[in-house]
């Protein structure tokens, strides 16, 4: 057992929560991490409506007795999702504990803390940490660069990142990006976080629901193909490497507008990729981490290998190191 602030105030076994993931974090994923004593997230803008993510909370329900929790993530779009109603019905389920991401927290904060609801934000910078801090959040989550999906500007990586954040915050710190074993989990303690969230290594086990080609894809491909796609137009997300996403990068560096690779980074093609197995349909977020990532493991098993490796880890390892 590992007791960290974290699973001290959100109330969770183990201090590994699975984060947002668009297609992916549904119910049958989500209750297999709280199955096996983490913390999962629902995708709440995965449903499409929010009586759908309504409907996704009851389903999780009947799958585990545990708690789990809901991400909103609240990104630019041109006709936003009603997020007010999405809150609202994250409230009115009785979810306690809920991942903010994509902008300032301020009016999730003013919505869910009177409800009772825990707010856990994940952030990409020390500044953004900080500010979410003072707004009342209960803990950060904080993406290093290595990370899948959105890794801000600023391009610092998860071992300066987490310390810098660990030496100006008083919350409890979730590590994010590039954690998939217990060399990860034990490394981000070292470095000052409370635990570590994973998005990549949950893509990759059995419970998780999209085809079996895409986690084999996963398994087969190394730390160096991923691409940053968006990056002129500072709205960076880093994705798998494919023909798809080669050919995004190459017409914005060219200079083309967002407009001319619409179609290609389309929501609905990535959503194909997840349940057709084709891995060449569309952009898909990945994280680097995958060049560790060689099985497709039960979530159970993946959370014990975890924990127990870091408790061998901790005791041998670096116990026999300071013995000298
Ligand atoms: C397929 C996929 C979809 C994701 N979608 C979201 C999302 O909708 N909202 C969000 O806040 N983060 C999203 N993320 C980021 C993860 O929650 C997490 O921060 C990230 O995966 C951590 O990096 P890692 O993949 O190296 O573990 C996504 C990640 C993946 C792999």
């Amino acid at each position: 057992m590992l007791r960290t602030r974290f699973t001290e105030e959100f109330g969770v076994e183990h201090p590994i929560v699975q984060g947002g993931m668009q297609w992916v974090g549904r119910a049958e994923l989500v209750a297999a991490v709280a199955n096996a004593g983490a913390l999962g997230m629902i995708t709440a803008l995965t449903q499409p409506t929010p009586e759908d993510l309504v409907k996704e909370i009851a389903r999780c329900r009947e799958l585990t007795d545990k708690p789990f929790g809901v991400n909103l993530t609240i990104l630019p779009a041109i006709t936003p999702p009603p997020y007010a109603e999405y809150r609202q019905a994250i409230i009115e389920s009785g979810i306690t504990v809920v991942e903010t991401a994509g902008s300032n927290p301020a009016e999730q904060v003013a919505a869910f803390k009177p409800a009772g609801v825990k707010v856990l934000h994940k952030c990409t910078s020390v500044r953004h940490a900080l500010k979410a801090q003072e707004l009342g959040v209960d803990g950060v989550s904080i993406d290093g660069f290595e990370c899948a999906g959105h890794p801000g500007e600023d391009d610092i990586p998860g071992l300066v990142l987490i310390p810098r954040a660990a030496d100006e915050l008083s919350i409890p710190i979730i590590a994010s990006g590039g954690f998939a074993d217990a060399r990860g989990l034990v490394a981000a303690l070292s470095l000052g976080a409370d635990g570590v969230n994973m998005g990549t290594r949950f893509m990759c086990t059995q419970e998780s629901p999209i085809h079996d080609e895409v986690k084999k894809r996963i398994t087969e491909a190394g730390e160096r193909d991923t691409e940053l796609i968006f990056r002129p137009l500072r709205n960076t997300a880093r994705v798998a490497s494919n023909s798809v996403s080669r050919e995004v990068v190459a017409k914005l560096d060219e200079g083309v507008a967002f407009e001319d690779v619409r179609e290609l980074v389309a929501g609905a093609r990535g959503r194909q990729v997840y349940e057709q197995g084709d891995t060449e349909l569309g952009v898909w977020s990945v994280g680097m981490v995958q060049g560790l990532i060689n099985d497709v493991p039960t979530v159970a098993e993946l959370v014990d290998r975890i924990v127990t490796e870091s408790g061998e880890l901790v005791r041998n390892r670096l116990g026999k190191l300071v013995a000298g």
